[in-house]
């Protein structure tokens, strides 16, 4: 490891241990959902499972909750609900990565041959604008990264992109090493896809999927998969409005390394879902986590909400387990491995939630908990209906189902002092028999499941911890409730 890497290191280091013990007491911290020991973090990175731990690294600025010059901070887990931080992976030191609106951003990991590779663009400024190269880090204990003599390993945009160059993401296919790279073009967002043998020298092979105008600017952390016989592009598109995750489906041409893409959805339709990046673990699934917040739905003087007062921001989504449906749509489930944290099971079933009353409902702590219930459309009238999360007398944070528009509503707008904003999107079974809401609950967070997985919205709020209550209300009409299952969920620190 370079002097200088080792310095920068240690500097990080001792940022984060003296107040780490402050940050594991504040109100808002998170209780199972990851986030950093303290200060600010965004995309998680380098999803990996290596010599039997899954490990986990993160964007992450270790002095103060906003974002700064970024390093990789870094946990491992055995079943990845619980985590352990260890030391900061990587911390700006090159000329090539060190910036203090710039350093090393994000990017992935592979292991071959034992070795555990780290890519990630590097982001510097020689003067005119940002200058972003792809680097590679290595590791042979999965703890105490070298990066790589010969940095940038790629030094420049091709011509099909630009300046925005970042966000490698590696995978092998048949004898090759492929990445994908995400970038921008007059305006259109693009993925570019490179290719090499060993994993140093990588050559352009050309545009894997680009905007024509209709999917934002730019193209942001890229992740490139395959599901069956299809292949999947999921990125993070810049200027796109609400639509901060989307994935597209289709067929993946190595001769031409072109996506013939035929379906296209969102991985998540809520505020507070960013940057998701997948692995494979070795029970064969493909799983993703994201950046449980996002950039530019707020007006930047806002900040990213009331824990930046505790000194830290940024918590990640579950990690989640993707499928493909038969008409190319991609589905989403919590992993297995959450039902660990049950406690105290309680259930209902078969009530009619008549109009303007209200039915409480018992869930853990009322902060952090978990609901599946399951609604009987051909027995209710109501037009739509829904739960009140969080409740006290002034908060409230409501998750509707607006069966006369078809949507799932997330309305924030008395849910604390902080939050705003009311977030709309399809819902495929309002024209449906029954509607499951699957629902986690977190100190500042709610993600919900829904169409069997195929709607998904992440959201964020910041109530006070006297706001525990829950009730099922409908509108216009009643509802039937036919089954209610509630859990407690513990603390995963
Ligand atoms: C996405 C992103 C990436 C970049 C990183 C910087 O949230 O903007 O494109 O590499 O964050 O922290």
């Amino acid at each position: 490891m370079s002097k200088n890497h080792e310095l920068m290191l240690e500097k990080a280091n001792e940022s984060i241990e003296k107040v780490k013990d402050i940050v594991k007491y504040s109100k808002y911290r998170q209780r199972y959902h990851f986030m950093a020991p303290a200060y600010w973090m965004n995309d998680p990175v380098g999803l990996i499972q290596y010599k039997g731990k899954y490990h986990l690294f993160y964007q992450h600025y270790p002095y103060a909750p906003h974002w700064g010059s970024m390093h990789w901070g870094h946990a491992v887990s055995s079943d990845l609900v619980h985590w352990e931080h260890l030391p900061i992976a990587l911390a700006p030191s090159e000329e090539y990565d060190y910036h203090e609106r710039g350093g090393c951003f994000s990017g992935s990991a592979i292991e071959d041959n034992g070795v555990l590779y780290l890519f990630y663009t590097a982001t510097t400024n020689y003067g005119s604008g940002f200058i972003q190269t792809q680097c590679l880090a290595t590791s042979t204990d999965g703890i105490h990264f070298n990066k790589y003599k010969g940095n940038p390993i790629i030094n420049e945009p091709p011509v099909s992109g630009s300046s925005d160059f970042r966000d490698p993401k590696v995978w092998k296919y048949e004898d090759a090493w492929y990445m994908v790279i995400g970038s921008s073009r007059d305006k259109r967002g693009k993925a570019l896809l490179y290719k090499s043998f060993n994993l140093y020298e990588w050559n352009y092979v050309g545009v894997l999927a680009e905007s024509r105008g209709e999917l934002g600017t730019m193209w942001e952390c890229p992740d490139f998969f395959h599901l069956g016989q299809k292949g999947v592009l999921m990125f993070s598109p810049m200027n796109l409005g609400d639509r901060k995750a989307v994935y597209l489906v289709g067929d993946m041409d190595y001769k031409t390394g072109k996506l013939f893409w035929s379906s296209i959805g969102e991985v998540d339709w809520g505020f507070d879902c960013y940057a998701v990046q997948s692995f494979l673990d070795n029970k064969g699934r493909r799983i993703i986590i994201g950046w449980a917040n996002s950039w530019d739905w707020m007006p930047w003087w806002r900040g990213f909400g009331p824990p930046a007062s505790e000194n830290w921001s940024g918590s990640l989504t579950l990690p989640r387990t993707v499928e493909l449906c038969p008409d190319g749509k991609l589905k989403f489930a919590p992993i297995e491995e959450l039902v660990s944290l049950r406690y105290d099971y309680n259930t209902m079933s078969d009530i009619i939630i008549k109009e303007n009353k209200r039915l409480p409902v018992r869930a853990g702590d009322g902060i952090s908990y978990e609901i599946i219930a399951d609604f009987d459309l051909t027995k209710s009238t109501a037009s739509s209906f829904g739960f009140a999360l969080r409740c006290s007398e002034t908060e409230e944070t409501l998750l509707e189902c607006d069966i006369s528009s078809g949507e799932l509503v997330f309305d924030r707008t008395h849910s604390d002092n902080w939050s705003e904003g009311i977030r709309r999107c399809p819902l495929e079974s309002a024209s449906k028999d029954s509607i499951r809401l699957h629902i986690f609950v977190d100190t500042c967070s709610v993600e919900v499941f829904t169409d069997d997985g195929r709607t998904v919205m992440s959201c964020n709020i910041y109530p006070s911890e006297k706001s525990t209550g829950i009730y099922i209300y409908s509108r216009n009409g009643s509802v039937k409730l036919s089954n209610l299952e509630t859990w407690g969920l513990s603390s995963i620190w």
